[in-house]
């Protein structure tokens, strides 16, 4: 089974902006651990890569980039477009060639909680590789594996499509797959991994919700996230 062609998040696109806004797992998990990888982006072209509803793009143009963001979904589209007027949007499916994009135009990639979507990884990645100037950098982050295989057991090492209902009622196929794996693919995409980090909460989420920050303090449940950079060789 793969994951296939379809917009799976337009159906909820605006209860996930309501969900990812200022929720614990994206805005106190992801988002700082993420932005932190990117580091100063002032002046810089960041390609957002599979954007979601804004969040990120309105932060990093907040930050002083310039930001072009794509995602297969037209509703999140639209809601990135309403966010960050400033930004340039399009709709997107990313197992497609960026054609659009030329040779070594942006400065940073940031690709967040969504190469779980895509089917053919390496392709993809050696897209953004493309498109990344050499002295560029990706930053991505994904499921952490440990969580994904601790809820889903079977073969750790067995990459493989599951399909779920999430809480709120979000059908969602997507692709699990050991650490080794994304290494791998981005290895094989002409990538050298320069930091990976497991992601803890930030303080300020203790208070938000004490079980899920002691939680999320002490198991690999949430998301990990690598800075990675055109391999020179
Ligand atoms: C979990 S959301 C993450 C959104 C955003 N990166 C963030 O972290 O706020 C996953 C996003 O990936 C997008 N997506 C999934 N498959 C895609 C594909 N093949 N091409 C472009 N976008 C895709 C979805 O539409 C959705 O907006």
């Amino acid at each position: 089974m793969e994951v296939g062609r379809e917009a799976q998040y337009d159906v909820f696109a605006e209860q996930f902006l309501d969900h990812a806004r200022d929720g614990f797992y994206n805005a106190h998990l992801d988002r700082p651990a993420c932005l932190d990888l990117l580091g100063d982006v002032a002046g810089l072209r960041v390609l957002d890569a599979a954007c979601g509803p804004g969040l990120y793009a309105e932060e990093l143009v907040t930050r002083g980039a310039a930001v072009v963001g794509v995602d297969i979904s037209p509703r999140m589209v639209e809601l990135s477009r309403r966010r960050v007027p400033g930004g340039e949007f399009r709709v997107h499916d990313l197992a497609e060639p960026l054609v659009w994009l030329p040779d070594a135009s942006v400065d940073r990639v940031l690709f967040a909680l969504a190469v779980e979507y895509v089917d053919d990884r390496v392709a993809l990645l050696r897209e953004l590789r493309r498109v990344l100037r050499p002295d560029g950098a990706l930053v991505l982050s994904r499921q952490h594996p440990f969580g994904n295989w601790l809820r889903h057991g079977g073969n750790y090492f067995e990459p493989r499509v599951v399909e779920e209902v999430w809480s709120r009622g979000w059908r969602v196929r997507y692709w699990l797959s050991p650490l080794e794996r994304t290494c791998e693919e981005l290895r094989a995409a002409g990538f050298l991994v320069e930091r990976l980090v497991e992601p803890r909460p930030s303080p300020e989420a203790a208070t938000l919700d004490p079980e899920r920050f002691e939680r999320l303090s002490r198991e690999p449940t949430g998301f990990l996230a690598v800075r990675a950079v055109p391999d020179p060789r």
